[in-house]
């Protein structure tokens, strides 16, 4: 159960919160900004504990989502920013394909559930629980990657596409939101590639300077999100606020 927050209070929910990155922003925001954070993820273990900081474990079925809107709806009216942050780019039995021949069903499948389907799921049901006509940003975590234009050197087939997948998807409700939620806005996030577990193994190509820290990605978000304090249309923008091309 939520704790009780306090009237004053903002809160952001972030989701797929054992992020490193998201971890970062739950830091910054419960103890910089003061917000209540409302953090849902599969595990709770790294939990970072603060009186501001409430945790919902969720294992993503449609069930446990509905749990939690569930679980915000007393609080909803307050519920300013929405963080979604889960990604997945290699696991115990995945790893991002190099060549074609490398393609595989179930790695394809799993890359698609966890970067494209869930983010849409957890869009879906935050939108139902959101007053009309509530003021919110969701924010959803993509990746460069999944710029077809940008789409240079190849590979990675999966988990490319999958962001494409997200993107489009997203892109698709936002031009369904303008119309049910006009003051809600939604943005496309690329980080950057941020020390965490995720570009643990890819880190070494990385060019002196540009392998950044999770808690300088959150600051560059939470920095861009206080600059778009009107109702925005749809952005897909890396960790300088640059646009990026779909
Ligand atoms: N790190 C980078 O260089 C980089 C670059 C570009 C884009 N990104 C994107 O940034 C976001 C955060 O990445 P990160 O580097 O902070 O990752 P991370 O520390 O490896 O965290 C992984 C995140 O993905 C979720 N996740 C992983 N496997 C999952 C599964 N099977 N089902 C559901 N959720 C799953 C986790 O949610 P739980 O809390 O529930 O465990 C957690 O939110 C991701 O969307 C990623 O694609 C990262």
């Amino acid at each position: 159960m939520i704790k009780t927050v306090p009237e004053t209070d903002e809160i952001a929910l972030i989701i797929g919160a054992s992020s490193k990155i998201a971890q970062a922003i739950i830091g910054q925001v419960s103890q910089r900004e003061g917000k209540h954070v409302i953090a849902v993820s599969r595990s709770v273990e790294a939990a970072i504990s603060a009186a501001n900081v409430t945790w919902l474990p969720c294992d993503y079925s449609e069930q446990g989502i509905a749990e939690v809107c569930q679980h915000l709806a007393p609080v909803v009216q307050k519920l300013t920013r929405v963080v979604i942050c889960n990604g997945m780019l290699h696991s115990d039995t995945t790893f991002p394909e190099k060549q074609l021949r490398e393609f595989d069903r179930e790695k394809w499948l799993e890359s698609m559930e966890t970067n494209a389907l869930l983010p849409m799921l957890w869009v879906q049901a935050i939108a139902q629980i959101l007053d009309v006509h509530q003021r919110n940003q969701i924010v959803v975590f993509s990746a460069r990657v999944g710029s077809i234009t940008d789409n240079r050197l190849g590979g990675w087939y999966s988990y490319r596409a999958s962001k494409a997948a997200l993107n489009m998807l997203i892109k698709t409700a936002s031009i369904e939101m303008k119309r049910t939620h006009p003051n809600v806005s939604l943005l496309l996030f690329h980080p950057g590639t941020t020390d965490t577990p995720m570009s643990k193994p890819f880190q070494q190509r990385v060019p002196k300077g540009k392998l950044f820290s999770a808690d300088f990605v959150a600051r560059q978000l939470l920095d861009l999100l206080d600059r778009r304090t009107e109702p925005m249309p749809l952005e897909f923008l890396d960790w300088a606020g640059e646009t990026i091309e779909f």
